[in-house]
């Protein structure tokens, strides 16, 4: 079974995900990871994350190592995913290992393209949203709780271009699926959330 569970940027996606991949024993990708490691490679290697060539060659020459860091999340490394996941060819060099991890066992992946390009005849798909306030409020207590000092005011403005450049770009942008279930995580809090996101794909089941 393949669960796509997409939408923009802190709606919730990973949180829902890990929780719904967990109770059905599947495994998890959270796709944002791909291009954060991608962005921040070509930051490390002090080049532009809005270079082509720069940011495909990393991405053709990502490691699981790579993905274990822990400095790909805040500010800077948010940007460079984005700014990476513009590009085409950084985009077809994540398609295959994408794919491949969900053919054999079933998987949940989060993303923004999951449900359109890279599962679209994925069982179930999601489209996470929440409001901007709400998305704000829940990045900063993150950020703040991972020890970043940043004002809720940057987080948001972040987000508000974050989400206006995926849903902007020519190549896979963020956009749901037709089939997607719209999914709007305001009011509800994570256990909220997983309880009436297991009774959707439930009666998807059946
Ligand atoms: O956690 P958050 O929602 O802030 O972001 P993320 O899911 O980790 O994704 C970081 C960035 O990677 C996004 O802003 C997108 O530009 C890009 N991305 C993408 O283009 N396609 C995906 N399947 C996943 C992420």
């Amino acid at each position: 079974m393949i669960i796509a569970i997409d939408g923009p940027a802190a709606a919730g996606k990973g949180t829902l995900a890990r929780r719904i991949a967990a109770a059905l024993n599947l495994p998890y990708l959270d796709t944002g990871l791909l291009y954060r490691a991608v962005g921040r490679r070509v930051l490390d290697a002090g080049a532009d994350p809005a270079d082509p060539e720069a940011a495909t060659q990393a991405a053709k020459s990502l490691t699981s190592a790579d993905l274990a860091r822990t400095d790909l999340r805040g500010g800077p490394a948010d940007k460079a995913a984005s700014q990476v996941a513009s590009i085409p060819g950084v985009r077809a060099a994540l398609l295959e290992f994408q794919r491949h991890f969900g053919t054999e066992n079933g998987a949940v992946l989060d993303g923004r393209d999951i449900g359109t390009v890279i599962f679209p005849d994925a069982d179930v798909k999601f489209f996470v949203t929440a409001s901007l306030q709400t998305r704000a409020a829940r990045r900063h207590a993150e950020l703040l709780g991972r020890g970043n000092d940043v004002t809720l005011e940057a987080v948001r403005a972040d987000l508000v271009a974050r989400d206006e450049a995926d849903a902007n770009r020519k190549a896979a942008p963020l956009v749901a699926a037709n089939d997607a279930i719209h999914f709007d995580t305001t009011t509800l809090d994570a256990d909220a959330a997983f309880e009436r996101a297991m009774e959707l794909i439930k009666s998807r089941e059946k």
